[in-house]
């Protein structure tokens, strides 16, 4: 074939080839082995020395002009297909966006990490201890010795004479003393009690507590007060107002029952705070001598206060809800209430 005709079919051809397969069927057909191109090689025999020199380099070049030609071709190909991808897969911004279902935080985590923000602000570490605790530190070494009176204040599930589940929070202070040594302490202890309670609207034989404890020189009970003053208006607004009565705790002595103005009426009297004007919402006091020498402290080198607000308790007061069974029963219409909630 004529060396100036393989090209300008080679052209042709190629013209009309639009896709990559068409090309791959083309290109032996010139440069393969058997193709156009060799077989002018291979006529080469037949010409004389001279000729075949000056043909060699005229077959040579055309051969490197076709194999430009089919590189071209293959990079225009693929740069088509490339392109007809990316259109497919362009992204209309304009679209709508598809809505996932967030979930909410649950009002009880929502008031822990409320309480967990405050007291870490001011200076507390969070202290955790297990459900399953001791007798000896849920209650023994809180002045609270066997055949206690005040043992029955809170009806305790035993897993045998020495192991219970927490009835109180109050034994992560003890764990602390233990821990500490002697050194200053300001702690406070979310977490999960266990109690032998019927459940109803009040009760739940699994509720919430945050335990509070400070140690120091010089700590009093306008230090205490100062506490649970921010923490009520924290969680239940800054027009609150708290204070304190007196009670009694075994671990604590002075000890307080904390009120706050009531959420309802703001302190003029109503149903909900039996028109006292005022709501009771934790107990709290000084650190019992007998507590701190129990766990490693002297009484007169270092003293303090201890608290305890119940979670579910201060979460019903802050949103009104009537019934603690509802934070339990995940009932997705009560939980998607608190969807607003920071
Ligand atoms: N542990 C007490 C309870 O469950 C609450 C409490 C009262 C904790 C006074 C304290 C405290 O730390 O000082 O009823």
């Amino acid at each position: 074939m004529d060396l100036e005709l393989i090209i300008k079919e080679i052209k042709e051809k190629l013209s009309n080839a639009s896709s990559l397969q068409d090309l791959a069927a083309l290109k032996p057909l010139y440069l393969g082995k058997k193709g156009a191109i060799s077989q002018l090689m291979s006529n080469m025999k037949n010409l004389s020395i001279e000729e075949r020199k000056t043909f060699g380099q005229q077959v040579n070049a055309i051969k490197t002009e076709a194999e430009d030609l089919f590189k071209t071709k293959e990079q225009e190909l693929n740069d088509k297909l490339v392109s007809e991808k990316l259109a497919k897969e362009t992204i209309d911004v304009t679209m709508p966006g598809v809505k996932f279902a967030a979930g909410s935080i649950h009002p009880l985590s929502q008031t822990i990490m409320d309480l967990e923000e405050l007291y870490t602000s001011m200076g507390y570490e969070v202290a955790e201890g297990p459900e399953l605790e001791t007798d000896e530190y849920c209650f023994e070494k809180l002045n609270l010795p066997k055949g206690h009176p005040a043992r029955d204040m809170q009806d305790t599930f035993y897993i045998n004479p020495e192991w219970l589940l927490r009835s109180q929070t109050s034994p992560v202070q003890v764990r602390t003393m233990l821990e500490k040594k002697g050194k200053p302490i300001q702690i406070i202890c979310p977490g999960k009690t266990y109690r032998r309670d019927q459940d109803d609207a009040t009760h739940s034989h699994q509720f919430m507590q945050c335990e509070g404890l400070v140690l120091g020189k010089n700590i009093t009970m306008a230090d205490l007060k100062g506490a649970l003053l921010e923490m009520a208006k924290k969680i239940l607004g800054d027009d609150k107002e708290i204070r304190l009565r007196p009670s009694f705790f075994p671990f604590t002595e002075p000890s307080v029952e904390v009120d706050v103005s009531c959420v309802k009426c703001g302190g003029k009297g109503c149903s909900m705070c039996k028109n006292s004007g005022w709501i009771e919402v934790l107990g709290a006091g000084m650190v019992n001598d007998n507590v701190l020498r129990m766990c490693g402290y002297d009484p007169k080198e270092i003293q303090g206060f201890a608290f305890g607000i119940g979670i579910e308790r201060i979460t019903m007061l802050k949103y009104g809800i009537d019934d603690i069974r509802n934070f339990y029963s995940n009932d997705i219409r009560f939980l998607k209430q608190f969807k607003e909630t920071k």
